[in-house]
């Protein structure tokens, strides 16, 4: 595209192996045909190799590493015209279990990412979340905007704004070429079955029942995993230096509804689930206002028939069970423990 202010060639992508970045990673090689990609991943409990199968060889290569080893760090960016960093430990509940892996992953890895990318001159996009705005009242007619003011309230979140502050600290100090966004609640195909909708998906696949939080009015606003893409790309390859935009779809749902959609899509009771305790500092809504990124770079997203998405969605979750039945039970056993 001709008003591309970076046209990169040679990508690394951190977090490639997980639910976003492996979507990302596929998308580009469909969309992207001079693109090469280096995945960095650590292949933690989130990350799978196979969720980058079908990828030719000589359009990717992968690199199984930690985003906080520094020298592998800055090796692979010698060669690299941009980063795009979603590698994260991304789950409110484990983050409450544990906030350690956060800050080591979220907070450290993204230092170190960041002084390789000042030193080598590398273009950064750094990938977040609405979680850092905090959360919005059910009655407040409010979205969150690139002006809104920083939050957070669970470990996750909290570690993803100091992630944004360095980030944004970064390319004011030192000139490093960064970008920020901030997208809402993802789905679609290879997301972690301890997240919401794959969660009561398999337990419907697997004959358990569907598990709702607290009260069951939160309210999320999700988008497409391929729609947060899109947007990606066109802020690495568009968007002004220095600044965020917000991805978002307008896709406000709260929890039951949601629940109830995916019982009724599977041929359940829609009161087939268990009430479960509540997630401690539960934000209760998130909203996305994406005028900014709508207006100056043309987004738009093309996943708008959310029914026909969570359809999408179950099929895979049916077609693949060999890629989440091993990990369900333990995934079970650790929400049973907290009375979730
Ligand atoms: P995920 O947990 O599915 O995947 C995370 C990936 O990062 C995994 O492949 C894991 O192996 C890798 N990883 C973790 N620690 C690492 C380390 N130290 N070094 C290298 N790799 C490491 O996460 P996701 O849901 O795909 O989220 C990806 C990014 O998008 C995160 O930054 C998250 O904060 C952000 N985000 C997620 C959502 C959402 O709805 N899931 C919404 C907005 C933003
Ligand atoms: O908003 C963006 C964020 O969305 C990302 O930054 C996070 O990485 C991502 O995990 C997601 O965070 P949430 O905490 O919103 O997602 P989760 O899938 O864990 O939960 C969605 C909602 O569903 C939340 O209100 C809690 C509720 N929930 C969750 C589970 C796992 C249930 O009611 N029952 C459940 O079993």
């Amino acid at each position: 595209m001709s008003d591309m202010r970076c046209a990169p060639k040679r990508i690394i992508v951190t977090g490639g192996a997980g639910f976003i970045g492996s979507n990302f990673v596929h998308w580009v090689v469909d969309h992207q045909p001079d693109v090469h990609v280096t995945v960095l991943d650590a292949l933690t409990y989130a990350g799978n190799r196979a969720n980058l199968d079908g990828i030719p060889e000589d359009r990717m290569t992968f690199v199984h590493g930690d985003i906080c080893d520094a020298a592998l760090v800055d090796q692979l960016m010698v060669d690299a015209d941009a980063i795009v960093h979603f590698a994260a430990e991304s789950h409110n509940d484990n983050s409450i279990i544990d906030p350690a892996p956060f800050v080591r992953t979220n907070v450290e890895g993204t230092f170190t990412l960041l002084e390789a990318a000042r030193k080598h001159g590398t273009r950064f996009h750094h990938i977040s979340t609405d979680e850092v705005y905090g959360d919005l009242a059910l009655d407040d007619p409010a979205r969150f905007t690139e002006d809104s003011p920083y939050l957070p309230s669970s470990p996750y979140s909290s570690s993803k704004a100091a992630s944004d502050m360095m980030v944004r600290a970064w390319h004011r100090t030192y000139g490093v070429d960064a970008t920020i966004s901030n997208c809402s609640n993802n789905y679609g195909p290879r997301q972690h079955i301890e997240k919401f909708i794959p969660r009561q998906i398999t337990n419907i696949l697997s004959g358990n029942r569907t598990k709702l939080y607290g009260d069951g009015l939160n309210v999320r606003d999700w988008i497409h995993t391929e729609d947060h893409s899109s947007a990606v790309w066109e802020i690495l390859t568009r968007g002004r230096t220095g600044e965020t935009y917000l991805i978002g779809a307008d896709g406000e749902r709260n929890n039951i509804d949601v629940l109830r959609a995916i019982l009724e899509a599977m041929g359940k009771d829609a009161d087939d689930f268990d009430w479960v305790r509540d997630r401690p500092g539960h934000d209760r809504r998130y909203a996305i206002d994406s005028t900014k990124l709508r207006r100056e770079l043309g987004w738009q997203p093309k996943h708008t028939d959310f029914a026909q998405g969570l359809t999408d969605t179950i099929q895979w979750y049916t077609d693949h069970p060999e890629w989440w039945r091993d990990a369900k039970e333990a995934v079970e056993a650790k929400y049973a423990a907290q009375g979730q």
